[in-house]
């Protein structure tokens, strides 16, 4: 097993209905660290940015509308194998689709409002922990 660190924002529906600790208490139960966390509302352009990979897809707009509509909470995870192990317990991008006890299947409200974003790779996570945090701002 190794020891990885993944990125994880819980989305602004997740707020808006004050589930944060429920999420959270998802990923803890599934072995995963929370070694950083900040609530912030993201801009215009760093949601521009961030989402920059959907740029041509046809529902870049509403997504990133949606991602500013209310605060997020970006978290660092650490844990063995926490890639895969982040997307497993975050369940299908489509809550429809999601498995039982997945976080979107319990918590989510559609596939856009879909409560978590999480890294779909090791290289990818480095990318956009790097974005929203410092390196002292993480502690394991
Ligand atoms: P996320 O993991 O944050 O990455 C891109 C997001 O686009 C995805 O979660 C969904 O919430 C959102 N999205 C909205 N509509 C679609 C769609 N039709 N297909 C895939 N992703 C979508």
């Amino acid at each position: 097993m190794t020891t990885e660190r993944t990125f994880s924002i819980i989305k602004p529906d997740a707020t808006r209905r004050n589930l944060t600790g429920a999420v959270t208490k998802l990923l803890e139960e599934a072995g995963l660290r929370v070694v950083a966390s900040k609530r912030i509302h993201l801009s215009l352009r760093q949601a521009e940015e961030f989402y920059g990979v959907h740029r041509e897809r046809p529902f870049f707009n509403d997504l990133v509308s949606f991602m500013i509509s209310g605060p997020v909470v970006v978290q660092v995870l650490e844990g063995d194998n926490a890639v895969a192990k982040n997307r497993d317990v975050m369940g299908a991008t489509n809550p429809a689709n999601a498995d039982a006890g997945t976080i979107r299947k319990e918590l989510a409200e559609s596939i856009e409002a879909n409560s978590v974003h999480g890294s779909d790779s090791l290289e990818n996570a480095a990318t956009e922990i790097a974005f929203f945090f410092k390196p002292d701002e993480i502690v394991g």
